[in-house]
C-alpha cells in the first residue's frame, strides 16, 4: 500500500473553532479520519500529522525526502515565509501537493499572495475547504 504523509501546520489543530467563516466548521479530528478514510478508498496508508513547530514539520519533510513518501501540505501560515520549508520541499522526490483550505491568494493581506511550497508542488488545491484533501489525495494515488 502507498504510504502518504499529510503534514499540517500552526494553528490547523484548532480547525472547527478557529475562524470558521473562513476556515470551515469540521474538527481537526474530523479531518484526520475524512483523510484516513478517503485514503483506505483509494489504496493509500495516510498517516496525518499537524504541528506548531517549525522543527517538527522540517524533520517530517526531511524524512519524507529519506523515504520517497508523497507529501500533502498545508504549512499554513509558513507557507508565506519560512525559507526553511522551501528548503526542506525542494529535497522531496515524491509527489509533493499543496494544500489550503482557504485560497489565500484571495485573502486581503498580501503576505498571503506569497507561498514557498508552490514552486516545488506539483499540484496546487486551494479554497475547497477539507475536500481539497481528498482532491489531493486523489491526485497522489494516481500519480507513478
Ligand atoms: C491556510 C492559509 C494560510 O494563509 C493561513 O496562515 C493558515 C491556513 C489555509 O489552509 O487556508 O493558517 O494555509
Amino acid at each position: 500500500m502507498k504510504r502518504v504523509l499529510v503534514l499540517n501546520g500552526p494553528n490547523l489543530g484548532r480547525l472547527g473553532r478557529r475562524q470558521p467563516e473562513i476556515y470551515g466548521s469540521t474538527t481537526y479530528a474530523e479531518l484526520v479520519d475524512l483523510c484516513c478514510q478517503w485514503g483506505e478508498s483509494l489504496g493509500l496508508s495516510v498517516e496525518v500529522i499537524q504541528t506548531n513547530h517549525e522543527g517538527v514539520m522540517l524533520d517530517a519533510l526531511n524524512q519524507a525526502a529519506d523515504d520517497s513518501t508523497p507529501v500533502v501540505l498545508n504549512a499554513a501560515a509558513w507557507t508565506h515565509y519560512s525559507y526553511a520549508i522551501f528548503d526542506a520541499c525542494a529535497q522531496l522526490t515524491a509527489p509533493l501537493v499543496e494544500v489550503h483550505l482557504s485560497d489565500p491568494k484571495q485573502r486581503p493581506e498580501e503576505f498571503r499572495h506569497t507561498s514557498v511550497v508552490t514552486p516545488h508542488a506539483d499540484l496546487l488545491v486551494a479554497g475547497q475547504g477539507v475536500e481539497g484533501y481528498r482532491k489531493a489525495l486523489e491526485f497522489i494515488s494516481t500519480s507513478a
